[in-house]
């Protein structure tokens, strides 16, 4: 594991991928039991979430951070991010409520709530790690396509890419996805002292190549990773098929002593 670099790691499938990103997280937590974790929502998380918790790992002293949330719904709208957390992880371990934060899309003042939401981070001491799932349109969080790569926490139109991808949560219908969300900015994400996105299927090999491999661009606000010092990609061979730089991935997953306990994922 370096930490002044990238790092791909292309596991066989989706379920070792998962174990794998679970398996960091339980590692570090058990470490560092007081850590501040950047969360992230979406289908690919769902596993990861199912695995911690059956981990046992202790969060009574971690505090959280969500990357985003949409605009308009009701922190207990069965499609809000806050409940979504709260059903896949919140209410399953020993964290203390106080300490989890999902930004406030339901506010009356949306800047006032952006602004308050990285307050809080700052004066929680900085995220310490922060898991990045990737949407198709390329975001990471809800920082869709021509997100300054300086932005913070704000609100953000929702391109219809991203609303056809998490039509299924609503019925189907991209027009009932909200069109905007409150998400933190590429600046707020790069500022975590550590990144792990994790990405799985066929559906995401065009855009991780992009992001990994492609020029920086705030049409891709994934390819913004590469500016940061300590980052791992994590993918399953199918959203790691179009990736140019394979042969070398696997070499460093298989050579780099860090990497020992973890090569059974690879
Ligand atoms: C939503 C979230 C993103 C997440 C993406 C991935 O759009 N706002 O933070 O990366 O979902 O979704 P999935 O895992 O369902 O593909």
């Amino acid at each position: 594991m370096d930490e002044h670099n990238m790092e791909v790691i292309v596991c066989p499938d989706a379920a070792r991928a998962v174990t794998l990103v679970a398996a960091l997280l339980e590692t570090r937590l058990r470490t560092q039991p007081a850590l501040v974790l950047g969360l992230a929502t979406g289908r690919t998380m769902e596993r990861v979430y199912v695995e911690l918790v059956a981990s046992g790992v202790s969060f009574g002293d971690v505090t959280t951070f969500n990357l985003d949330e949409y605009i308009g719904l009701r922190a207990n709208h069965p499609n809000s991010y806050r409940r979504y957390m709260e059903d896949h992880l919140f209410s399953r371990v020993d964290i203390d409520p106080a300490n989890t934060h999902v930004p406030a899309g339901d506010a009356v003042d949306l800047a006032a709530a952006a602004a308050d939401y990285e307050r809080r981070i700052t004066l929680a001491g900085g995220i310490d790690m922060q898991l990045l799932g990737i949407g198709e349109a390329g975001h990471i969080g809800f920082n869709e396509p021509l997100s300054s790569l300086a932005s913070r926490t704000r609100d953000k139109c929702l391109t219809p890419t991203t609303r056809k991808q998490n039509a299924a949560m609503f019925g189907g219908d991209p027009m009932s996805v909200p069109s905007r969300a409150l998400t933190m900015g590429v600046g707020t994400i790069l500022e975590a002292r550590e990144l792990i996105l994790l990405a799985t299927g066929e559906a995401k090999a065009s855009i991780v190549a992009r992001a990994i491999e492609g020029p920086i661009s705030s049409m891709v606000s994934a390819s913004a990773l590469q500016l940061h010092a300590n980052c791992k990609v994590i993918v399953d061979e199918a959203a790691g098929s179009e990736l140019g730089g394979r042969e070398y991935y696997d070499f460093v997953f298989a050579n780099e002593p860090a990497w020992s306990a973890y090569r059974d994922f690879g």
